[in-house]
């Protein structure tokens, strides 16, 4: 497969046509030892996974399915500006190789008119103090067609192809994302999170919406304010008790 590598972000690819999920495979190789930058990608996933233990739609060779394996010298509490990054990275990828603007919602959706066009599932190896390794998983409906969706889905879905009228190349998106990626993985050891969290921000579909946040058995209303520079959501809570969120289900109302 031929697409622009970075210094290390996908100096070393592992292709399939098919395969459970690059994910699961990923974390296995991640044990084993695979090169920090290690790329997994699959034609097909039969077993594609969503976050909070959802199932993502991936038997078409239509979409993007990829996992990154890093190795950040971070704390394990402050990896998830990764994803965020992560999230920047794709939406400028897709503009420079598509023309088309999407949209993020917090933490990782990648939204185009109102629609699902992507999510992103980071999964985290550490130990107190310690990250072992970070598996990045990122998955895109490029050129599906709406058929190509199951049927519950078809609603909240979309792909490029759907948006543009026309199919988009994936092999030059996949590679504008991991040289993109690789940049502002490299800017984010540096501590310049700021950064990153401004350009996220500016293309958030969150910031400023009224969300409803469901957080460890509680659900609290309130308005998203902005982005703390770890990655955190900041919600002013209806109750008077302004929030910062970091895992957990979020659902912005009025998308
Ligand atoms: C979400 O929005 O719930 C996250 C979806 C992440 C899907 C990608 S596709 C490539 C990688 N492998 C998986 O099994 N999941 C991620």
């Amino acid at each position: 497969i031929n697409i622009p590598k970075g210094q290390f972000i996908g100096s070393n690819i592992r292709y399939f046509e098919e395969i459970d999920s690059t994910n699961s495979y990923a974390k296995k190789i991640a044990n084993e030892g695979c090169a920090h930058g290690t790329v997994v990608i699959s034609e097909v996933q039969t077993m594609g996974r969503g976050r909070v233990g959802r199932q993502w739609q991936s038997d078409t060779a239509e979409g993007i399915w990829f996992s990154i394996v890093v190795r950040p010298d971070l704390e394990p509490e402050n990896i998830q500006v990764i994803t965020l990054a992560a999230s920047v990275a794709v939406v400028e990828a897709i503009k420079e190789t598509c023309g088309i603007i999407c949209g993020i919602k917090w933490p990782n959706d990648i939204i185009l008119n109102g629609r699902k066009l992507g999510g992103i599932l980071t999964e985290l190896s550490a130990e107190p103090g310690h990250v072992n390794y970070v598996v990045v998983g990122i998955g895109l409906n490029a050129n599906q067609d709406l058929e190509h969706f199951d049927y519950e889905i078809r609603q909240k879905a979309i792909s490029l192809k759907m948006y543009a009228g026309k199919s988009i190349s994936r092999a030059n998106l996949l590679g504008s994302i991991l040289t993109r990626f690789e940049k502002i993985y490299k800017s984010i050891l540096l501590g310049e999170n700021r950064d990153i969290i401004d350009k996220w921000t500016a293309y958030s579909v969150t910031i400023g919406k009224e969300v409803k946040v469901a957080y460890k058995d509680m659900e609290y209303f309130g308005k998203a304010l902005s982005v703390a520079s770890d990655g955190r959501l900041i919600v002013e809570c209806k109750d008077g008790v302004t929030r910062e969120i970091s895992a957990g289900e979020i659902q912005v109302r009025g998308l």
